[in-house]
């Protein structure tokens, strides 16, 4: 059987790549650089298969254009806000992403930010490293403990949950706010909330896990970050655009609240400028499932995904 052709959008790991090259006849964006709607739709021009990732929009044009090839679209995401879903489904086109293999490594994520905002990490790395450190102080560099806090997880999903299992090992009592209320085998403990605000008024620090798309965008907004204590903390691994940025930033600017971590913005790689000049902030390049392993899975997720619609078998990470 002839090799589908495929176009990679971006560099994916040494071993995935080497996957794709041995499973597919694939052009590869070798520079990495991240393409336009229009380039993709220029550059993926004749491919049955194209492999993204949340950087890459997929948008009713994108896919359109390539509509008369394009057999699977596969994103490196778990996250799927970047393709038009309807347009891909009307056009006879499946969808893959990558759910549960990262799950663990964004959770992980989540306790790096949550950390680091309690305990000034961005502050108290820059003071060593910028020679400033005056020694030892009994008041010095004072954060916020985790042990005995309320925890609260928006979009208890499968990212939400292994944020509270481990959040348990740090003795913080668990509350979340989900569409609908979990199984309590899946609960495990963790108290519902059935409104955000209800969510936001009940717990010490936010980490928002809900899937990005318009209907969370701006929900994090200042009505609701007001419900937060003054040693308040909200993290952010989902997208960007669910906290308002005006309102997180005037309530780190006038410390009403004690920290905000942050892995996601609106309108990355740019980001708000005036979260540069916050020292109660601690950030990092949306690295939710950064790690060696966590991008082989993903990537080898897709490659089994790919192979099971071949065989005319639906996987469990096919979307439409
Ligand atoms: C995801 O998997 O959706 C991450 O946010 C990376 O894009």
């Amino acid at each position: 059987m002839p090799k589908l052709t495929a176009f990679q959008a971006r560099r994916f790991t040494p071993k995935v790549e080497a996957a794709i090259q041995d499973l597919y006849s694939a052009r590869i964006n070798m520079d990495d650089r991240i393409l336009t709607a229009e380039e993709l739709s220029q550059a993926a021009k004749g491919a049955e298969v194209i492999f993204v990732s949340a950087t890459e929009v997929v948008d009713r044009h994108v896919i359109e254009t390539l509509a008369p090839t394009l057999q699977v679209i596969a994103t490196l995401s778990v996250g799927y806000d970047h393709i038009d879903i309807d347009a891909a489904k009307s056009n006879g086109i499946s969808v893959l992403h990558t759910p549960d293999v990262l799950s663990e490594a964004c959770a992980e994520t989540a306790l790096l930010l949550l950390l680091n905002a309690c305990r000034r990490g961005f502050e108290a790395d820059h003071m060593v490293r910028s020679g400033n450190w005056p020694g030892w102080g009994p008041t010095q560099m004072l954060g916020h403990g985790l042990n005995g806090r309320r925890l609260g997880i928006y979009g208890m999903g499968r990212i939400g949950r292994e944020v509270a299992k481990r959040c348990k090992g740090f003795d913080l009592e668990i509350h979340y706010h989900n569409r609908s209320r979990l199984t309590p085998d899946l609960e495990d403990g963790a108290v519902y909330h059935d409104t955000i605000d209800g969510l936001m008024s009940s717990i010490d620090f936010l980490v928002i896990c809900v899937p990005g798309g318009s209907s969370a965008d701006r929900s994090i907004n200042s009505a609701r970050i007001a419900k937060l204590p003054k040693h308040g903390v909200v993290v952010n691994i989902s997208r960007g655009l669910i906290v308002d940025d005006d309102a997180l930033i005037a309530a780190l600017q006038r410390r009403e609240i004690f920290a905000a971590g942050l892995d996601v913005f609106a309108g990355e790689p740019e980001i708000d400028p005036r979260y540069r000049t916050l020292s109660n902030i601690f950030m990092s390049p949306h690295m939710g499932s950064a790690t060696h392993e966590t991008r082989d899975l993903m990537g080898m997720m897709l490659l089994d995904g790919l192979a099971a619609i071949q065989n005319g078998t639906r996987p469990s990470n096919q979307l439409v």
